[in-house]
């Protein structure tokens, strides 16, 4: 009925077993074709725990000895790829204590001593965590610098602002275009906070109630580059919060790239024709020669639907979760992996086609003041001549009917046609009905005047710069632990 006698996933709990697992379970349980992913995590984690066996007396020195040599030569097998998983196997966890004693023999169970797969998996994946959210943040800073300069090249280059997908009031391309940036330096600053919150380790909590042996959460804690130790054993075995969190940044960074990639998309089609996607970040037709389709942004609008995904499968998996560790604490990995290796492959991606897209200018500058998009500066014209804003907007809006009335634009209507619409509307109010004029009146903070926008950039550029000494700095912490 079982081949448990093969399944190395037995060999961790075989003791008060008179049968070993059967193929049934061991299929399902088995997690070792994803987990694998945790190897070097785990292996520098049991370094860590040796360091604490040892000092605590409980181990022959000689024993000692031996483990770490064997566990150091895995973390170079595993990088080579000598060493890897086997069909037996049944986590990470058991493949790698089969390594250890296939080197050293029965002694490389030595290191399980005041340790559970609970409070190791927790570790391991808090690591893996924070080594790969470091990752997304050094790309994504990547991204906000390319952002930065597609900016700063349209810096100048008005354009139809929308609201409704319909023209609003004409903005600066390159503010239109920074936008993007503002959403990611949010979500870098998710990241950053995260990692504060992040940085607590569970090893210590042994299965659920800590350990009665003399181990040193905290001492191990400050050796994998933690702030601190769990303050609760059970919470420590069963917190996930590390997991939901950031898949929830991660699912926000694909909720902003999928906006990049609708309004690539728009903006690309013949219909606008202000966006030329550089050939090398577009694809064609297997059946219609003419195409050029802009599947990056098409593919980055589509991610978005499996990020949140992910975020919603793991929350709901956490959701009435009982007390300390239970299986299905398990399914936490993939959703994590798939998030992460879902933005290292999109992020790269969507910066080229940034990088590389080129913008219509002429075309956006003659639609700028179209649609009539310069109404609100009749308005405000009018309320600068003290008039009730209700008035000024009803009078704007009659001009605008004249208009779309005699087929015309508004600096089109007579001296004589704006007076009889109001008293107000001296010819004065010719000089605020232009591109330029109306670009350079928005100078509020954070507004579209050129002045404002080259602030923006000048205050993104600096955000940037403090992000990547950041990201860098944690990053070399964390090699420098991983490789010590
Ligand atoms: N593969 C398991 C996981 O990912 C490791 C922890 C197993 N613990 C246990 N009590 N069965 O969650």
């Amino acid at each position: 009925m079982s081949t448990g006698a093969t399944q190395n996933g037995g060999a961790l709990w075989g003791g008060r077993f008179a049968d070993g697992p059967s193929d049934a379970l061991f299929a399902l349980s088995r997690s070792v074709q994803f987990d694998w992913r945790l190897a070097p995590y785990d292996l520098r984690s049991s370094l860590a725990h040796l360091s604490v066996l040892e000092s605590s007396g409980l181990l022959p020195a000689e024993t000692v000895l031996k483990l770490r040599s064997a566990l150091k030569e895995l973390q170079l097998e595993v990088a080579s790829g000598k060493f890897a998983p086997i069909d037996s196997d049944e986590d990470v966890h058991s493949a790698l204590e089969r390594g250890l004693t296939e080197k050293i023999g029965a002694v490389g169970g030595a290191i399980r001593a005041g340790r559970s797969r609970n409070d190791q998996v927790a570790t391991d994946l808090r690591l893996y965590a924070i080594d790969h959210m470091l990752a997304v943040a050094g790309q994504l800073n990547s991204l906000c610098e390319v952002i930065i300069a597609k900016a700063t090249e349209y810096s100048d280059a008005p354009a139809p602002g929308f609201t409704h997908l319909q023209h609003a009031q004409p903005v600066i391309f390159g503010h239109e275009i920074a936008k993007h940036a503002h959403a990611f330096q949010r979500d870098l600053s998710r990241i950053s906070d995260w990692l504060d919150r992040t940085s607590v380790s569970p090893l210590g909590s042994g299965a659920l109630a800590g350990s009665s042996l003399p181990l040193n959460p905290k001492a191990t804690a400050t050796d994998l580059g933690f702030t601190e130790s769990t303050g609760n054993s059970i919470d420590g075995v069963s917190d996930r919060d590390f997991v939901s969190e950031a898949l929830f940044i991660l699912a926000t960074i694909g909720v902003h790239v999928s906006r990049i990639g609708e309004e690539w998309c728009i903006l690309a089609t013949t219909e606008f024709g202000w966006a030329k996607v550089a050939d090398a970040y577009s694809t064609g037709s297997s059946i219609m020669p003419q195409k050029k389709n802009p599947d990056i942004a098409e593919l980055a609008r589509g991610k978005a639907g499996r990020l949140i995904g992910n975020l919603t499968g793991v929350m709901t998996m956490l959701k009435g979760l009982p007390f300390a560790y239970n299986r299905d604490l398990q399914e936490d990995k993939e959703p994590l992996f798939d998030s992460i290796e879902t933005l290292l492959v999109l992020l790269p991606a969507v910066s080229g086609m940034i990088a590389t897209t080129e913008f219509d200018r002429a075309k956006m500058a003659a639609a700028a003041p179209t649609g009539f998009s310069l109404a609100t500066e009749i308005a405000d014209y009018l309320v600068r001549a003290h008039i009730p804003f209700s008035q000024a907007h009803e009078a704007a809006g009659a001009c605008v009917a004249l208009c779309e009335k005699t087929n015309r634009e508004l600096h089109e209507l007579t001296d004589a046609e704006f007076l009889a619409i109001h008293p107000s509307l001296t010819g004065g109010v010719r000089e605020v009905l232009t591109v330029a004029g109306a670009l350079s009146s928005r100078t509020t903070a954070g507004g579209t005047a050129p002045a404002e926008v080259a602030k923006q950039l000048k205050d993104l550029t600096a955000k940037n710069g403090e992000f990547i000494k950041l990201i860098s700095s944690r990053a070399a912490a964390f090699s420098g632990m991983m490789s010590a």
